[in-house]
């Protein structure tokens, strides 16, 4: 919010809410607040790929425990969304996203040692995402963890939409 002109006192209490709500950032899990700017930034992130409100609203009822987010009290910096099945033979990561201004500073890395560290304690089995051919940074990330490239899958998400499948056995 910008102050209008002149309206000190505005202004001194908009800086005392910043610094209120800023502090070092933190992997927790997701609350319903989270909703609203987890759209906007999946939506700014994956574009077209972006899952729809309803979605991730339906992803909080089912899977609300398995949504991490990393925030700074003040901004949500990023997610990384875990679908595991009922016999927790598999989990897939159905989503992983760092803010465009905060990448490169350890949030996705952080994120996804979370998730790890959380599956493994449920006894997960293994651990299948998907991930497009292209995107060089989440293809190193994720072979960094142990990642595995198991199939070159030609039209995944429909025509020309290629995506390369990886799995983890924790
Ligand atoms: C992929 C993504 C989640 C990485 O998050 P990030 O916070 O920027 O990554 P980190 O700073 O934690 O870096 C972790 C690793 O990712 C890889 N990486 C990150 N940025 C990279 C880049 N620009 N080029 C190559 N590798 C990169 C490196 O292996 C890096 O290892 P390091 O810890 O030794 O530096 C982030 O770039 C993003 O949100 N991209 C758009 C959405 C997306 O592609 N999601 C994954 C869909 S499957």
């Amino acid at each position: 919010m910008t102050p209008p002109p002149g309206d000190r006192s505005l202004s001194r209490a908009a800086a005392v809410s910043f610094a209120a709500r800023s502090r070092p950032p933190q992997v927790r899990p997701v609350t319903e607040a989270d909703l609203d700017p987890l759209a906007l930034l999946d939506q700014d992130v994956f574009a077209e790929h972006a899952y729809p409100f309803f979605v991730l609203r339906q992803f909080y009822d089912v899977y609300g425990d398995q949504l991490l987010v990393v925030d700074d009290g003040g901004e949500l910096l990023g997610y990384v969304l875990m679908g595991t099945r009922l016999d927790r033979s598999r989990s897939w990561i159905l989503g992983l996203a760092i803010d465009r201004r905060s990448r490169g500073r350890g949030f996705g890395r952080w994120l996804m040692a979370e998730a790890l560290k959380r599956l493994r304690a449920h006894e997960v089995g293994e651990v299948w995402l998907t991930v497009e051919p292209a995107n060089a940074a989440a293809i190193e990330l994720y072979e960094s963890l142990g990642f595995d490239k198991v199939e070159h899958h030609r039209d995944y998400f429909g025509p020309g939409d290629d995506r390369l499948v990886m799995v983890l056995r924790l």
